[in-house]
């Protein structure tokens, strides 16, 4: 084998792959993934006219015709800007902006119907009883047959579906982890609601192949190719080329190195949305502890701005006290400077008596 050509890395450009690596999207779910698994049906069918359920982007509609198909209708209630530019880039492509099933009956029978649009039992169920019954020759392929919803109802919204055709469902989304719902899980905020519990009956795109299948056993062959979420491929057992394509599909859809790539492929991608989402959480506390924060250092200031004038008034207090202080020692020291002042002017007082009394005996004597 090539290891060359299997990586893309040679031994003067060893970094090749992982620069293709680095360049694919985090979370591969395109149909584009799988030209190969279509280049056979293409190569073993006469392919000329498709039906393509779920566009998105518009980009996977040119493979069908580069593949050789003449005409795509490409059917999608929700046409972007994006989508409508890459449609009408190419004449082959025909966009019909109605939901499926109800576009069916408005488009001639088609040779392949690839089904990628709302992925509930409901709508796919509808999807194929209307094949089966009007274009039971034609190949289908049909993606999301695997986790997370294989046996899990996926709704776009707005839905049109009646609440008794629904699931109970809800914002939160599957993950690997554990088998409820999270917030952390494939959430399609906003775009998509998921059923609450998977399983049971009439709930996944799988259990909606199992049961159109069920109505006609051994009418139909079916094979899964497990990866990127699983792909579906259906045909009449009596249809041209069923077998040549069986045998083609057959290593691939039995490969057990392909499915254990497709879990550790969820585990992983699972695991990492769980991390967006606590480091989300964490970056939301941080701005509320960053916000608490530049409060505080808002009081503080306001704090500083009332404490100014009360350190001026204690300084003025500190003053006045200190002045007290010195008058009141400049006090003590003239009271006990003048403290023999009132001896001294008691015995002047008696001298001056004394000096008096003397005087007057003088005279009388005299
Ligand atoms: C998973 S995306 C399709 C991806 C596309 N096939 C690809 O491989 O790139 C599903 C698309 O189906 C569209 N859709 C939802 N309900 C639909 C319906 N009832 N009929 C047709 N398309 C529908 C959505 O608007 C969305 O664009």
């Amino acid at each position: 084998m090539d290891q060359a050509a299997s990586t893309g890395s040679t031994r003067n450009d060893p970094h090749a792959q992982e620069r293709a690596a680095r360049q694919a999207p985090l979370l591969l779910h395109s149909l584009s993934l799988f030209e190969e698994i279509f280049a056979l049906l293409f190569r073993e069918r006469r392919i000329r006219r498709v039906v393509e359920v779920g566009v998105e982007s518009g980009q996977v509609s040119a493979m069908y015709a580069r593949l050789g198909a003449e005409v795509v209708h490409c059917v999608e209630p929700l046409p972007t800007e994006e989508m409508r530019a890459n449609i009408a880039g190419h004449d082959a492509l025909d966009l019909v902006e109605r939901p499926s099933p109800e576009a069916f009956d408005e488009l001639p029978v088609a040779d392949l119907y690839v089904l990628d649009g709302d992925h509930n039992y409901a709508v796919v169920s509808r999807e194929l009883d209307w094949i089966t019954r009007n274009a039971p020759d034609a190949l289908v392929v049909l993606h999301d047959v695997l986790w997370p919803w294989g046996r899990r109802d996926l709704y776009y919204q707005p839905t049109p579906l009646d609440v008794a055709d629904r699931q109970p469902d809800g914002p939160d989304g599957p993950t690997v982890w554990h088998d409820g719902v999270t917030p952390a899980g494939f959430i399609g905020a906003g775009a998509f609601t998921n059923a609450v519990e998977a399983g049971g009956e009439r709930n996944g795109v799988c259990t909606a192949v199992e049961d159109v299948l069920a109505e006609a056993p051994g009418a139909w062959w079916l094979r899964i190719v497990p990866a990127v979420f699983g792909l579906g491929v259906l045909g009449r057992a009596e249809s041209p080329a069923a077998e040549a394509i069986c045998a083609a599909l057959d290593p691939i859809a039995s490969s057990g190195l392909l499915a254990a790539l497709e879990n550790n492929r969820i585990a992983l991608y699972t695991r990492v949305l769980q991390m967006q989402y606590d480091a989300a959480a964490h970056a939301g506390h941080a701005d509320e502890l960053s916000e608490l924060v530049a409060g505080q250092q808002q009081e503080i200031q306001e704090l500083r701005g009332e404490l100014e004038p009360l350190r001026a008034a204690a300084r003025e207090l500190r003053e006045m006290r200190l002045a007290r202080h010195e008058l009141e020692q400049e006090r003590d020291r003239l009271r006990t400077e003048l403290s023999p002042l009132p001896s001294l002017r008691r015995w002047a007082d008696r001298a001056l008596v004394k000096t008096r009394g003397g005087g007057s005996r003088d005279r009388d004597q005299r």
